[in-house]
Parts: C-alpha cells; structure tokens; sequence
C-alpha cells in the first residue's frame, strides 16, 4: 500500500502512477464520458435529455426511467430511444483512457453508469467493468420476462415504436436490459463492491453524483486514499477530503492530462 500524500496534484499523482506507487485504480463513470460520442447527459441545463421531455408530458422527468410508469407507459421511452442508443456510437477520449489504464494493468476496476457499453467497444476487458445500471446489449418482455430478437428491437428504436412481446398471449412491452428506478441492481453490484477498499486511488467521471447507490462509491473510499474528480463542475463530497484533486473541465480533456502528466516524456 503506497504511503498518503497530502494535498496531492494531478502531477504527483501521474508520477505516483508512472513510478508504479499506485497499480490500483477504481473508476466510477457516469453519462458526462459519453457526450462527446453524441449521447446527451441527464442533468446539464438545456442541453441534459431531462430538459428536453416537456413535450412527453412526464409527471417528472425521470418517470421516462421508472418502471411503474413504463408498465403503463411505454411510448415516451420508445420515443426518445433512438437518440440515446449506441448501436453506430464510438467510444470517446475519456473511454480510450480508462482503456489505457487497463491495459497498462492499473485499472483495478470500472464501476460505469451508462448503458451504451462503449467501455467494450473502446476494448476494456468485461472482467473490468460493471454496467451498474445494466445496458442496451439484450432486451426481455418486461412482463413474462422472454427474451426480443435483437434485429426487431433495432427496427422498433429505430422507428420510435413499442416492440411487444412475442410469445402467445403475453402482448407485453419490450424493455431493454437497462436498470429503470423501481428495480434491482445486477447481483455482481454486491459482488464487486468490495473493490472500493482496494482502491490506491479513485476516478470519478463525468457523473453529478445524483442517484445511489453510484453516488455513494466515492465517500467508500478510505481516508488518505486520493480521489480524482474529472468533471464539468464539482459533484458529491469530492473536494472536501486533504487528498481530493479536482479537475473541472471536459472529461476528454482531463484524460489526456493525465495521461500527459503520466506517460508523455518531457
Ligand atoms: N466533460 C465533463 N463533464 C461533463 C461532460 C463532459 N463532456 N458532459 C457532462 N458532464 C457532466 C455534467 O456537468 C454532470 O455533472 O457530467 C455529469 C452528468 O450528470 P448526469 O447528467 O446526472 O448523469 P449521471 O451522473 O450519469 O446520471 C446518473 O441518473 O437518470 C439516471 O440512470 C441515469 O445513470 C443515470 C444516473
């Protein structure tokens, strides 16, 4: 375990990195990873898809997300799914530097928020990540639980059309494998969890920290341990610990500082 640095810089950080003092990083990411790739984020004013849902008549923004509403409701979901769907998505800058932290053996694992699974397209291994709030990969009849081809749940997105369940006198809607408000966690959530305690350093990216258990992960780290926000403003507790670096900005940009503070010679 590498020795508490007080008042840590992203500088002594890298080089607490380069020199391998740190091997050990847990990363927490949320939607503000993904915008650059042309996925809106949540939360943003104006440009956050809940700004946007007045013309869906939501009791509340997140209603899109629940799945009590959904059950009843399917239509508002279906009708802005295509614009958050990551079938012909890249990964972005920030996904291609959590991929270099794996594969330099320094990413001890990846809690993500987001469902566009561009952490496996940008070749983070799977063993490295959990999509905590599941993702787009499959979909299942929200009601008998059958599974949806993938073929007609891509022409139903792309369409903005309600896919319904196939099998005899089921009619119920399709949702994809994405964690709505109101249902459970993957169970390897709990499995995972205890990485938090391992961790030499955190990342925190591109999340506002709104919505648990996500936005508890950071205050599990342990004292003395530094904790990295690398976000458009400041989000939870981050900044308020001796060992916290803040680097508000884009998370593109923040990767490839500390990449540059780490792995660029000169
Ligand atoms: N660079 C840095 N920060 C960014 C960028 C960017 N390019 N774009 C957005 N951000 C920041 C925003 O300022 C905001 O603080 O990312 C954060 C995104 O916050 P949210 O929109 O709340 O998204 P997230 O934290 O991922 O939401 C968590 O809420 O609705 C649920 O299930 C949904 O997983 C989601 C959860």
């Amino acid at each position: 375990m590498s020795s508490p640095q007080p008042n840590p810089t992203i500088q002594s950080l890298a080089t607490r990195i380069k020199t391998g003092q740190i091997t050990r990083i847990v990363v927490l990411t949320g939607a503000g990873i993904s915008t650059s790739a042309g996925i809106p984020d949540f939360r943003s004013p104006t440009t956050g898809l809940y700004d946007k849902l007045a013309p869906l008549n939501l009791p509340y923004p997140e209603a899109l997300f629940h799945i009590s509403y959904f059950s009843h409701s399917p239509e508002p979901f279906y009708a802005i799914a295509r614009a958050r769907h990551p079938a012909n998505l890249k990964p972005t800058l920030s996904h291609a530097f959590l991929a270099l932290l794996a594969k330099k053996n320094i990413l001890h694992f990846l809690f993500t928020q987001n469902v566009d699974n561009l952490e496996e397209k940008a070749g983070i291994p799977a063993e490295k990540v959990l999509a905590v709030h599941g993702s787009w990969k499959s979909q299942h009849c929200w009601t008998c639980k059958a599974s949806y081809p993938d073929e007609l749940m891509e022409k139903a997105i792309n369409a903005g059309e309600v896919p319904y369940c196939l099998e005899a006198g089921c009619g119920g809607a399709i949702k994809p494998d994405v964690v709505f408000f109101g249902e459970n966690l993957p169970s390897a959530f709990d499995e995972k969890i205890h990485l938090i305690s391992e961790a030499e350093c955190m990342l925190v990216l591109g999340t506002s920290l709104r919505v648990a258990p996500c936005s508890t992960i950071p205050r599990q780290i342990a004292a003395g341990v530094p904790r990295v926000l690398i976000n458009m403003e400041k989000a939870g507790d981050l900044g308020s610990r001796e060992d916290d670096v803040l680097l508000l900005g884009s998370c593109d940009e923040g990767g490839l500082s500390v990449c540059g503070c780490a792995w660029v010679e000169g």
